[in-house]
């Protein structure tokens, strides 16, 4: 399982919408006959991989496999059926596929009179998969906030400038992040001040994320970069935007989704909704400040990714914008996860523990 989960690791962020698999295929000598890791979306699950590699060898041997097998038809037949089909004896898993659709493998491959057990290695490959498990419990993408501030927390100074508060190791490290997610999002306020890119651009990556703006009256410039051919882009506007403008965005090729507005903002959970349904299940949630706080307000964030630089700014823009919290005992409690040191920046990683339910 250790290998199957290495294997799993090394395809992470190329497999959306499915998650990322590992598989490692033993022969009935217990010897390593076949190994196999997702492949992006369209070709082969893991298990399929890891079979095609055993051959014949499968033949009565076991299945070792990070997630459930899967037991519908999507882009490719079920694996159950190939694993029963492969004479394979015995399945382990660390854990259970929890979408509707998928789920549900293991009981179908015991009624092939498949030994199955389930939960070898189970918390660290949950830890793997958490944004994929996450998003596909709730039915929305799993939500990371990522900001640079300054050692007093702010993320811009006071004249608006924000580039670079932290150093060329962040940074990177920041496009890595970019490189694991299906989306990136920004706020129009970080549009008009920065005109980011909002693509990779210092890591290695397959495919560039979704590029998303939420932009209530549709006033993303039609020349801002965040629009440019690099990538797609999907403006995320209100149903309060001018048709004039809204026509304006859409002739640039970028695609423009009229959302409900709430409290005359994009209303974030129909965001969050319409982002999932064109498969995407993990954002990176770029800013600004308050485009954070709506996020947060709304318990929409999961995990908290936050730089931290050695310089003051005493004056400019705070990291999270009001998030209604008048008194300390009303302050939402994080879970430290990481603390790393990125070149001259440290690199502080919370987690929001979901309601118990
Ligand atoms: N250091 C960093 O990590 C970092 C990262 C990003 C940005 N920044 C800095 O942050 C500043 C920009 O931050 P900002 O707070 O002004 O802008 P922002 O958070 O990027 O955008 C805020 C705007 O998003 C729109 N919006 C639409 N729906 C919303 C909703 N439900 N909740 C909240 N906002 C919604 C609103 O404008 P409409 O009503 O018009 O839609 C709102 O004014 C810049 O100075 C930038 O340099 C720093």
């Amino acid at each position: 399982m250790r290998r199957a989960l290495e294997l799993a690791a090394s395809v992470a962020g190329t497999t959306n919408p499915n998650p990322h698999v590992g598989a490692v295929v033993l022969d009935a000598d217990g010897v390593v006959v076949g190994e196999g890791a997702t492949e992006p979306a369209g070709g082969a699950h893991a298990e399929i991989v890891a079979l095609r590699a055993a051959g014949e060898r499968a033949h009565g041997g076991t299945l070792v496999v990070t997630l459930e097998p899967c037991r519908h038809h999507g882009r490719t037949g079920p694996c159950t059926t190939a694993i029963a089909g492969a004479g394979i004896r015995r399945v382990v898993m660390a854990t259970g596929d929890p979408s509707p659709e998928a789920g549900g493998g293991a009981g179908l491959l015991r009624d092939q009179g498949v030994d199955v057990a389930v939960g070898v290695l189970a918390d660290a490959v949950r830890r793997e998969l958490q944004p994929w498990l996450t998003a596909v419990g709730r039915g929305r993408p799993y939500v990371t906030w990522k900001y640079a501030a300054s050692a007093d927390g702010r993320i811009a100074a006071a004249d608006g400038t924000s580039r670079w508060i932290t150093g060329p190791e962040a940074r990177v490290d920041v496009h890595r992040e970019r490189a694991m997610v299906d989306a990136v999002v920004v706020g129009i306020g970080t549009v008009l001040a920065d005109d980011p890119q909002v693509t990779v651009r210092d890591w290695p990556a397959q495919r560039q994320p979704l590029r998303v703006v939420v932009d209530t009256h549709a006033r993303t410039p039609v020349d801002a970069r965040v629009i440019d051919a690099t990538a797609s882009t999907l403006l995320a506007v209100g149903d309060v935007a001018e048709p004039a403008a809204v026509s304006a965005l859409e002739a640039t090729g970028a695609t423009v989704v009229q959302l409900p507005t709430a409290d005359q903002r994009v209303d974030l959970r129909a965001l969050l909704t319409a982002l999932y349904e064109r498969e995407v299940r993990s954002v990176l949630l770029e800013g600004g400040a308050r485009l954070a706080a709506g996020f947060v307000r709304l318990g929409l964030v999961d995990r908290v990714v936050g730089y931290l630089a050695p310089v003051l700014l005493g004056a400019g823009p705070s990291a999270l914008a009001d998030i209604g919290v008048a008194t300390l005992s009303a302050a939402p409690r994080l879970r430290l996860a990481e603390v790393v040191r990125v070149g001259a920046d440290v690199r502080i990683t919370t987690q929001v523990e979901p309601e118990p339910a």
